[in-house]
């Protein structure tokens, strides 16, 4: 190999591993292009249905309220789980597309009795819409 061809291999070889590591982003659903997302309108009722079980009331599991806007926006015990403007970084968005280290982050958990499911695609689509719009 002469040695621009060496060195053409070596960027192709760093290129690979840049996109490698930022393959975070790619685990996730896109946004919806759905417009003037809301809580209230397309939000809550997913999260009615697959985590207010575990997380409302007095035993809210880490604290956290998913019932209310004010309570998703607050977030756990450990801090806020919403970014706002940036669903991409959103814990939460990491959360319910099992694009985080730890499989005890995935929500819900699967198995669980709540009957919450895992969220579509299309859920998760809708989150994503909500948060970059702003989380009103
Ligand atoms: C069957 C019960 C159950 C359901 C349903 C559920 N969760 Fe959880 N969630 C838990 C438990 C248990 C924990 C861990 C609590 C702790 O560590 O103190 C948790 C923790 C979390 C955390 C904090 C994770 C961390 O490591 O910081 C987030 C965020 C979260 N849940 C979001 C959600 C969202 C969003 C949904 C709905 C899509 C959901 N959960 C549905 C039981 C549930």
């Amino acid at each position: 190999m002469n040695l621009t061809k060496f060195t053409l291999a070596a960027m192709a070889a760093a290129f690979t591993v840049t996109l490698a590591a930022s393959g975070a982003d790619t685990k996730l659903p896109p946004a919806s292009d759905k417009k003037d997302v809301t809580y209230a309108t397309d939000i809550k009722p997913i999260f009615d249905a697959n985590c207010v079980k575990c997380h409302s009331g007095d035993r809210a599991k880490a604290r956290l309220h998913m019932d209310t806007l004010e309570g998703a926006l607050k977030g756990t015990k450990a801090g806020k789980i919403v970014t706002v403007g940036d669903s991409a970084k959103s814990f939460i968005v990491k959360s319910i597309s099992h694009a985080t280290g730890e499989r005890d982050e995935w929500m819900p958990p699967t198995p669980n009795k709540a009957g919450a499911k895992t969220l579509t695609p299309q859920e998760i689509g809708l989150v994503r819409a909500w948060i970059d719009q702003g989380a009103k």
